[in-house]
């Protein structure tokens, strides 16, 4: 395999610990394996330059190499500062051959000369995780964007974006929200990030959860995945919203739910998952009691006001690893995990590989889509069809040596009727 050479990681030497992570993950992934097969038989990405900026850790290393296998010329970037795992980027590089711009730790201007790099490259399809490239192909790299035939979005953050553009007419692409596939936002969003963020609350801190007060700003997917392993460890869960219907769904499935102001008075860890902006406030923090911790499991930093309480702030230290302390002019103290940034990527490893498993099927599936479907799509936000979502769910059973039952032509034939009522 011949040798690239242009790429951007923390230490190259890393690669052999990588690699054993991509090949355990690996193990826990086979409907993504399966897709690796086939592809490798079909190619049916033959002759596509794919730019992946995604989260760059052991499950995203074997969507790439099932992309790869596919046919695909694959380069790869961060899909945030904190969230590489350096080992696999450095294996990505040197066992696999994938140009990969990673570092865990990067600043802001390394980030976006990363995001940048694999734009050079002219990709055919974008995968996002968050929209970042496809903010940039529509904003400062413009000129990349008539070379692309379509790009996928991973999380719910990013599918907002895309909506909004949609709505206003600025979406200049076809865009698969994967998101948006069964198979992807019921597991992935809800037992991943349930367990993740869990995970990467205790990695930070090491507290017991059992009797706290643990409030989920966000009754979504995530926000119920985490409310729900919350009160699995014995936290006394407190759900905050803003629409109605998921305020009721959080109050009937046993939680307390109160305006964020309220609960901010009696919380002592905070998470939001929303995908909005500022749900852990300036406001919220000024009431919270001695000691909160509060961390953020939506994509972006904004969801808590972290530039409020920079300002609010009279000193901060680093206690350990991903968990500061801010100690504000009221001499009140509050705990902040992963620098605001996804804390189960910033503190942990993400979501296991087995929900990864069909989040990442869904991917490559969509760049094949992308691919099949070349020039007959427009510019909107579309989601995979059905039958994909079905087959995904379908291998995942299997390998679980699940099996479930069958229709009997009675039966299909009753569901497709509409003449038998009471009897
Ligand atoms: N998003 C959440 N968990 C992830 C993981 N393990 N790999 C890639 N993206 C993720």
């Amino acid at each position: 395999m011949a040798k690239q050479t242009s790429y951007d990681v923390q230490d190259i030497t890393l690669a052999p610990a990588g690699k054993l992570k991509i090949e355990w993950a690996g193990k826990q992934m086979p409907v993504l394996k399966s897709i690796h097969e086939r592809f490798a038989k079909e190619k049916p990405l033959k002759g596509i330059t794919l730019a992946a900026c995604l989260h760059i850790t052991s499950e995203t290393a074997n969507l790439l190499l099932a992309l790869q296998a596919g046919g695909a010329k694959v380069i790869a970037n961060a899909s945030n500062p904190l969230s590489t795992q350096d080992s696999v980027a450095s294996s990505l590089v040197k066992d696999y051959n994938i140009p990969t711009y990673a570092i865990k730790g990067e600043d802001n201007k390394t980030y976006f000369k990363h995001l940048n790099a694999v734009l050079d490259e002219n990709p055919n399809i974008t995968m996002d995780d968050g929209g970042d490239l496809i903010y940039a192909l529509h904003t400062n790299r413009k000129e990349k964007l008539a070379q692309v035939i379509g790009s996928s979005e991973e999380t719910t953050t990013g599918v907002i974006r895309l909506k909004a553009m949609e709505k206003e007419g600025a979406l200049k692409l076809p865009v698969i929200a994967v998101n948006d596939s069964d198979t992807k936002h019921l597991f992935d969003n809800r037992y991943g990030t349930g367990q993740s963020t869990i995970d990467g609350i205790l990695r930070a801190t090491n507290i017991l959860l059992a009797g706290k007060i643990f409030v989920v700003g966000g009754y979504g997917w995530c926000g119920r995945g985490i409310a729900m392993r919350a009160k699995g460890m014995g936290a006394n869960v407190v759900v905050t919203e803003v629409d109605p219907i998921r305020a009721l769904e959080a109050a009937m499935d046993g939680y307390r739910v109160m305006p964020m102001t309220t609960a901010a008075k009696i919380g002592d860890i905070f998470v939001s998952a929303t995908g909005d902006k500022h749900v852990i406030s300036k406001e919220a923090m000024t009431l919270m009691k001695d000691g909160a911790i509060v961390a953020n499991s939506g994509h972006f930093d904004t969801e808590i006001d972290m530039a409020s309480l920079e300002k609010m702030k009279k000193s901060k230290r680093n206690i350990r690893n991903f968990l500061d302390e801010y100690t504000l002019s009221n001499k009140k103290r509050i705990y902040v995990l992963g620098e605001g940034r996804l804390v189960n990527l910033a503190a942990a490893e993400g979501h296991p590989a087995e929900v990864m498993d069909m989040s990442f099927a869904n991917q490559a599936l969509a760049a094949e889509y992308l691919v099949k479907n070349k020039g007959k799509l427009i510019n909107k936000v579309y989601v995979l069809p059905k039958e994909l979502d079905i087959q995904v769910a379908a291998i995942k059973l299997k390998a679980m040596g699940i099996s479930i039952d069958k229709l009997t032509p009675e039966q299909k034939k009753y569901l497709d009727s509409w003449d038998e009522g009471t009897s």
